[in-house]
């Protein structure tokens, strides 16, 4: 069974997120969503939100499974007898910082880490940068599933 991981915060997930889920999905004979606890990131929607969202989101990718985690991706590779950890690298900007995490990942238990280079057309994508837009009123319909677009205005306006 060739098993990978696609980890990250998904808070939310968005379409930059669900292209590479899909291209990972026919890729591996099983993926896995992990959601990863980041302590010193405050999140808007809690781990089991964002699990609930990333569920809707690829409930059409039958080989794709969503579980969270807080510790050493390495470890949890380890445990899930996974092969690969498959990351979205947006621009050059991500690069530095995602080689040195893979490195040391490869380094600390030997995981493998594939770089997927996202389309071009969502390469300027952030979660954090649409939870931005959308808290002034900006349009980010077009950039994020349906489901998580309408919980994101919902949380948005309950904050307010
Ligand atoms: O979506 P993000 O916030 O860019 O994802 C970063 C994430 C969660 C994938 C990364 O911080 C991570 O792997 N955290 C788990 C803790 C860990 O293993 N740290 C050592 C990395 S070498």
């Amino acid at each position: 069974m060739r098993r990978a991981v696609c980890p990250g915060s998904y808070d939310p997930p968005t379409n930059g997120h669900l292209d590479i889920l899909e291209r990972a999905a026919g890729l591996f004979d099983e993926v896995v969503v992990a959601v990863l606890v980041n302590k010193s990131k405050k999140g808007l929607f809690t781990v089991e939100e964002r699990i609930e969202l990333l569920a809707e989101s690829v409930a059409h990718l039958p080989n794709v499974r969503i579980d969270s985690w807080h510790g050493l991706l390495v470890d949890y590779c380890r445990q899930n007898d996974i092969q690969a950890i498959v990351k979205g690298l947006r621009a050059v900007s991500d690069f530095d910082y995602e080689l040195q995490m893979a490195q040391m990942n490869q380094q600390l238990t030997g995981v493998e880490t594939l770089f997927m280079p996202t389309k071009p057309e969502n390469s300027f994508l952030s979660s954090s940068l649409i939870k931005e837009v959308a808290t002034y009123g900006g349009n980010v319909a077009h950039l994020l599933p349906a489901t998580v677009h309408r919980r994101l205005l919902d949380r948005l306006s309950r904050d307010k």
